[in-house]
């Protein structure tokens, strides 16, 4: 079995390692206060994971992970400057901290130091990482744009929606397994099929996070719940409300995304109570299972210990019922 614990701590180990009290301090406090408040550590776990796979050691990806967490890191400041999010991690975002341009300068700079840590790789190896990073970046970009114009266009398809999240948030997760892989120097025929492993575990984890921004436990949740009802995010909830509701809770809902109100209370309650009564979040839980029973057959694909292969399926399973 995968022992997951392993790898987190180890990961954990490293990162306390790095210096990020640098000066100017106004640009690397931030950039060390997001990468110290948490979060699951989902992506360099799993770059971890895919190097141990294929090679049976995994601290010579350490570096690669780190340059994943600190990229999902850097994503995730600007991210909240876009949605203009109070909170994550249950703790103020950076741009609430501090202020907006601090946010945007301490999130370039790290996307410079996520890029840094391939340095530690020798050259046909660091040419491989970069080339996929680059590219899988590139498309976070695509998927967050595709995000930001679906707010104010009420024509989005489901298949449309599924596209932008696989851009915004699978590619990263698919790309941090490969990365590892890369690092093992694995073949690239292997690579790719743990790299669509994680693209359609990107895709679940993306439709668990949208509904988790409506009906998680907003005390462990750590995001502010409805923030993307307050966003009018064209989320698979929405979506699917929209193709199964009656009339009136479609006019409702389509009324209610048109508005950005003062107070956002009466606008997420109604909204919530649409979903629930249209049994979305059943409808959410059914796709979720459908892209990760899709994810294994790419599993099934790969030449790696039977250990290994049901250890990556318990890590997809655990996902699918995440509550954070
Ligand atoms: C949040 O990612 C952004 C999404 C792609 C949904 P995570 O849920 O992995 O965030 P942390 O790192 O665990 O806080
Ligand atoms: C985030 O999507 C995707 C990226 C950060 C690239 P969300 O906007 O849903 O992520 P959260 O919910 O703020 O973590
Ligand atoms: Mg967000
Ligand atoms: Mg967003
Ligand atoms: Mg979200």
């Amino acid at each position: 079995m995968l022992d997951l614990s392993k790898y987190q701590e180890s990961f954990l180990t490293y990162l306390q390692e790095q210096d990020f009290k640098r000066e100017p301090n106004n640009l690397y406090a931030p950039v060390d206060y997001i990468l110290h408040l948490g979060g699951k550590r989902l992506r360099p776990v799993l770059t971890l994971i895919a190097c141990d796979v294929f090679k049976q050691s995994f601290e010579e990806a350490l570096p690669a992970a780190m340059a994943v967490e600190t990229f999902h890191n850097f994503t995730l400041v600007h991210d909240d400057i876009m949605d203009e999010a109070p909170l994550r991690r249950g703790k103020e975002t950076v741009h609430q901290k501090w202020d907006i341009n601090t946010g945007i300068l301490s999130g370039d700079a790290m996307l410079i130091l996520a890029y840094q840590y391939f340095e530690n790789y020798k050259p046909v190896v660091f040419q491989k990482l970069a080339k996929l990073f680059s590219k899988t970046a590139l498309e976070v970009c695509d998927g967050q744009q595709l995000d930001v114009d679906f707010e104010t266009r009420n024509d989005v398809t489901i298949e449309e929606y599924i596209k932008m999240i696989t851009l915004k948030t699978s590619v990263l997760v698919a790309a941090a397994l490969k990365m590892g892989a890369i690092v093992a120097e694995a073949d690239e025929e292997q690579s790719n099929h743990l790299y669509n492993f994680g693209l359609n575990l990107g895709i679940a984890f993306q439709l668990q996070d949208d509904y988790l921004d409506t009906f998680g436990n907003p005390e462990t949740f750590g995001k502010q719940i409805g923030g993307d009802i307050i966003e009018n995010k064209k989320t698979f909830l929405y979506l699917k409300a929209l193709e199964v509701a009656n009339t009136e809770d479609k006019d409702k809902l389509l009324f209610f995304y048109q508005q950005k109100p003062e107070d956002n209370s009466i606008k997420i309650s109604e909204v919530t109570r649409i979903f629930e009564r249209n049994d979305i979040p059943k409808l959410t839980s059914d796709l979720i299972k459908e892209y990760t029973e899709k994810s294994f057959e790419f599993l099934s694909q790969l030449n790696i210990s039977k250990e290994a292969k049901k250890g990556l399926r318990l890590f997809a399973e655990n996902l699918m019922f995440r509550k954070v």
